[in-house]
């Protein structure tokens, strides 16, 4: 029997890539998203001040955006390459058998089950992750469009939606971000270190481990089956137009979704009011008909004002005559030295 290889290819290098580029968009997404559903937070301001300011983590978060559609386009594109044209396997549709697998290595981490189920190329747990991802992505990139193209949302649904848009986008923000930190993190780093995303292979140890099934295939040269050049290049001929026609779509759709609108980036400067809203009051010395003259040192003064509100100034002490002005318009002397004081207070 011939000796089993030490490591087998997991991902192309294209494969390897687009991981590469997930793993920038959907950092910078959560780094720029988070900051903004909770903007007093210590760490918020610390990032918001690192980007250069909020307008600029906005930006930065509509690029990253951008790409996270590109790349989804992307693999939709060679998802159907690979289906159509080289024929694999659609490994990663979920089925009875990960049922099966679940709750066998449930067992199995329980001490019940005495072996591991055999897996196939990518296991229950994988096959999780990755629709999780695919839900995400379409819960992020329609409630992204709503909250970006609040005026175009509008024409369709009732107003109330874009804040529900923003609560579901913050909400689904914080699962996937919990989702990857936990889940994935727990996966493929603490459980054991595996960097097959980035190499592209993966050992002989983990193979049997996580993929039982998939290895068996491979012993047995199932996966190395020939393929018929003459088929293949049928098979481009009709897959590469309608690839080509999809993507040209998309493409339109991702440009108009980015540029529909510019109401809830724009930042409007405030207003300049042209009405002035303080105006300091000027004493001008003009006499109206309601002033009073009390005695020849004049210790009350009368100013008039514009809508002719007269406002009564007392000079001098109450010896000097504010006594007499008090006592003539007032009932009792208690009364009057009550109203002065009320007058002084408020002063
Ligand atoms: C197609 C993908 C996405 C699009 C189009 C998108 C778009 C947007 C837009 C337009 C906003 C409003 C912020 C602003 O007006 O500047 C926003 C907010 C936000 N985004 Fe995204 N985003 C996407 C993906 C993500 C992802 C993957 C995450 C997290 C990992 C995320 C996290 C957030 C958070 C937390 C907010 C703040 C929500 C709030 O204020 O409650 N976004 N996003």
């Amino acid at each position: 029997m011939s000796k089993k290889p030490n490591t087998f290819l997991r991902f192309e290098v294209m494969q390897r890539i687009e991981h590469i580029l997930l793993i920038l968009s959907f950092s910078t997404l959560g780094l720029t998203g988070l900051p903004q559903k909770f903007p007093t937070a210590g760490i918020s301001l610390f990032i918001v001040s690192l980007f250069g300011g909020i307008e600029i983590v906005r930006v930065v978060h509509r690029v990253a955006a951008t790409l996270f559609m590109l790349e989804a386009i992307y693999h939709l594109v060679d998802a159907g390459y690979r289906l159509y044209v080289r024929r694999q396997a659609a490994s990663m549709l979920p089925g009875p058998d990960d049922v099966r697998d679940a709750l066998k290595a449930f067992l199995y981490n329980l001490g019940i089950a005495r072996s591991r189920p055999k897996m196939g190329r990518f296991n229950f747990v994988e096959k999780a992750e990755y629709w999780a991802v695919v839900w995400g992505l379409l819960i992020m990139a329609v409630t992204g469009f709503m909250l970006w193209n609040p005026v175009a949302t509008s024409l369709v649904l009732p107003g109330q939606a874009i804040p529900a848009a923003k609560a579901a986008h913050g909400a689904e923000a914080i699962l996937a971000v919990l989702a990857i930190l936990i889940w994935h993190f727990y996966h493929v780093h603490l459980k054991k270190l595996n960097l097959s995303i980035f190499t592209g292979r993966v050992s002989l140890e983990e193979m049997e481990e996580e993929h039982a099934a998939e290895l068996e295939k491979i012993l047995q040269g199932e996966q190395q089956k020939a393929v018929d050049d003459a088929k293949l290049r049928k098979r481009k001929a009709i897959y590469l137009p309608i690839a080509a026609v999809f993507s040209l779509a998309m493409l339109y759709g991702v440009y108009r979704f980015v540029t529909l609108e510019q109401t809830a980036i724009t930042t409007i400067p405030p207003k300049e009011s042209p009405v002035e809203i303080f105006v300091p009051q000027t004493a001008t010395p003009a006499p109206s008909p309601t002033a009073k003259a009390v005695s020849n040192e004049a210790p009350l003064q009368v100013v008039s004002q514009p809508m002719d509100i007269s406002i009564m100034v007392l000079t001098g002490t109450w010896s000097e005559g504010i006594e007499g002005i008090v006592a003539s318009s007032c009932s009792t002397r208690d009364d009057a030295r009550n109203a002065l004081d009320l007058n002084n207070s408020s002063g």
